[in-house]
């Protein structure tokens, strides 16, 4: 099965340098953020390895990508760290005007953990905190996640109209990942505020006022979780915050506060916007599907296979980046110790010699090997079971309860948000009936 635009792929181009035949792209290029699958293309016809000047080394052949991922002593996640010691998320490395140092002095210690530590750490960081998001822990969920998807649906379904968006894929996971975290329902659009400026410090070019804001709230953060994992620590109770704060495995002992700050930021900041670009561009894929749409509506067992293969062929997340600790060569080009050098996980998705005919969106495609939509080997998405549980239930109450579900384009942006990384749509507007 194909799809309405396949035929306006319009990434950037990919050239060869004159003296070296490494292709160079410019990620950051706003045609290659509406479109970046024929950069990839041209990646893969030139062997699977790029690169952008301004970043680094882009590897996006699948088993080059592979080796890179589990070969963590050169290709190491400890990226915001400098000789201050690690950066917290929205900070970064940059260097910040001392004032927005000096609001930093009040938050909370941490150290690099899970998302940007190395083995051994990362190794006891994961198993630690895999039992709150183990697919059991996450299975019992259900209940609590289909009770939020359908109140949500309640709020716009008699309107014949929804902004996707703001009124169905933001709020959905937000809420999901408060309830996890123990966040009170009043608090959960302060909690939302914070996630977003701290992506956007991640992402964006800031001013010095903005990135203040940014170090306000992971201050604010830190004051508002500091009291909660004490409190769990000292009375747990049934929430998986408090598996997350007093688990014990193999004789390791609990996730320090140091510890688990870092990784309370990362849940935040990686299980929101991510699963709404998701529900987004899967949506897309079905608004320009008649035939794919009516089987989803007519088989909702088919929707586990449309949501896996949305995350490989249109992936919330594009990349991520890893920091080169020794000099290495990857398929002829050189990397030097301290380059940056970018897992394009979406490309590696689109790798013809493992996903033939990869510009197809086909739910039945065979597999021989996983997508890498949630990446790939020991920092394999954590939050992956949550996700796709998620896009399941919101595609099965979406599609049960919403009937000629439309693009309405004069409420649409259906550009890309200005990230190379992460990839998801601006504004979808749909009109739709009532199923009674
Ligand atoms: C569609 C939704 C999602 C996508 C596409 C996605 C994608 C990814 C990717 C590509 C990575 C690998 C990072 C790397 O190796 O550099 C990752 C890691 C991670 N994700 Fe997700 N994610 C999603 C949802 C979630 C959710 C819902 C949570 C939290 C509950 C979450 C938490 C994490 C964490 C904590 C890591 C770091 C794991 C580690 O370093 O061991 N993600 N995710």
């Amino acid at each position: 099965m194909s799809h309405g635009y396949t035929a306006v792929y319009i990434g950037a181009a990919v050239r060869p340098m004159a003296e070296d035949t490494t292709p160079e792209m410019n990620l950051a290029d706003s045609e290659h953020i509406e479109c970046p699958y024929k950069a990839y293309a041209s990646l893969h016809e030139a062997g699977g390895v790029g690169r952008d000047p301004n970043i680094g080394t882009i590897v996006a052949g699948y088993d080059t990508l592979a080796a890179l991922a589990r070969n963590t002593g050169v290709y190491s996640s400890a990226i915001t760290e400098d000789d201050r010691g690690p950066r917290h998320m929205g900070i970064n490395s940059e260097p910040v005007q001392d004032d927005v140092e000096e609001i930093l002095s009040n938050a909370h210690p941490i150290v690099n953990a899970l998302f940007t530590a190395d083995p051994p750490e990362h190794t006891r960081h994961r198993k630690l905190i895999s039992k709150a998001l183990s697919p059991r822990s996450v299975r019992a969920l259900e209940p609590q996640i289909r009770e939020i998807t359908t109140e949500l649906i309640d709020a716009f379904i008699d309107r014949g109209s929804v902004d996707l968006i703001p009124e169905f894929a933001v709020p959905l996971p937000v809420t999901v990942i408060a309830d996890i975290l123990g966040v009170d329902r009043a608090d959960i659009w302060t909690f939302k505020h914070w996630g977003d400026l701290m992506i956007s410090g991640n992402i964006d070019l800031l001013s010095h006022e903005r990135r203040r804001e940014v170090a306000h709230a992971v201050v604010e953060l830190h004051d508002y979780f500091v009291p909660r994992i004490e409190g769990r620590r000292r009375e747990p109770t049934d929430d998986l915050l408090s598996i997350m704060v007093n688990t014990e495995v193999d004789g390791e002992p609990p996730l320090t506060t140091e510890e688990l700050l870092p990784i309370i930021d990362q849940i935040l900041l990686a299980g929101h916007e991510t699963t709404t670009n998701l529900i987004g561009n899967a949506m897309l894929v079905l608004l320009n599907d008649d035939a794919l749409m009516n089987r989803l509506r007519n088989n909702p067992d088919d929707i586990p296979a449309m949501v896996e293969e949305a995350l490989r062929w249109d992936p919330p997340i594009q990349c991520t980046f890893r920091r080169a600790t020794q000099d290495d060569n990857i398929e002829g080009v050189d990397v030097k110790t301290g380059d940056m050098v970018i897992p394009m996980w979406a490309g590696a998705n689109w790798d013809p010699e493992v996903f033939p005919n990869p510009e197809q969106f086909d739910i039945d495609r065979p597999t021989t090997k996983p997508h890498m939509g949630f990446g790939f080997g020991p920092h394999f998405c954590a939050g992956a079971e949550l996700a796709r549980l998620e896009t399941k239930i919101a595609f099965e109450e979406l599609l049960g309860r919403l009937g000629d579900i439309k693009l309405d384009e004069s409420e649409s942006d259906l550009s890309h948000l200005p990230s190379f990384a992460s990839h998801g749509y601006h504004k979808i507007g749909l009109s739709f009936t009532r199923i009674d």
